[in-house]
């Protein structure tokens, strides 16, 4: 995605103000974390803020996991951690899930979102799903270390399942 200068200052001193620096993260990166709260998260997710992440080409099926059809899409500073194979990802690092119903049409989405550099046995993650595209009330779960979404994860690399490259 193109970005305007100015853009790119004001994440710089966005990151700046988060101390994103002290993180070991590139300013751009930490401004591309969404916000670990289930209001604002909706709003941006709504807004489609993760469709310039790397992501998976088609939705699937996730058997046992998530029903209907799913689509990962990374964060840069999660799709690096994964590159490199690392066995924790930072702290800023997140995934979105697309959630597809029957009929092909989007209808929620799962994230995860890595809030501190120790994963903690899920706490130092924010998990959030919601089941509608229009009511952000519709969530399942808006928490640190859900346990819903944990006991599937803790299976994962560092709590990360989406099968890496993506397809
Ligand atoms: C029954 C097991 C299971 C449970 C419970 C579960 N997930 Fe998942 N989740 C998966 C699997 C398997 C994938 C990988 C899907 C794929 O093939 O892309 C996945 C993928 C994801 C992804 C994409 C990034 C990643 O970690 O792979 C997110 C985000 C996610 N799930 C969030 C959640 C949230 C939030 C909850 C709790 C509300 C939850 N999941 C509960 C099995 C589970």
């Amino acid at each position: 995605m193109k970005r305007k200068r100015s853009e790119w200052r004001t994440a710089a001193l966005l990151a700046a103000a988060l101390g994103a620096t002290s993180g070991g993260l590139m300013p751009a990166a930490r401004a591309e974390t969404p916000p670990a709260s289930s209001r604002e998260l909706f709003e941006w997710l709504k807004a489609g803020s993760y469709k310039d992440w790397a992501h998976e080409s088609v939705p699937h099926p996730a058997p046992g996991a998530h029903p209907g059809g799913v689509r990962a899409h990374l964060n840069p500073p999660l799709e690096a951690s994964l590159k490199d194979g690392r066995a924790a990802h930072p702290a800023g690092a997140a995934a979105v899930l697309e959630l597809y119903g029957k009929g092909g049409a989007l209808h929620g989405w799962a994230v995860g979102i890595k809030t501190q550099g120790d994963s903690a046995a899920g706490q130092g993650w924010y998990w959030y799903e919601v089941l509608s595209v229009k009511d952000g009330n519709r969530t399942l779960a808006a928490e640190r270390g859900a346990p819903a979404c944990v006991e599937c994860h803790a299976q994962g690399r560092d709590f990360v399942l989406t099968p890496y490259p993506l397809k």
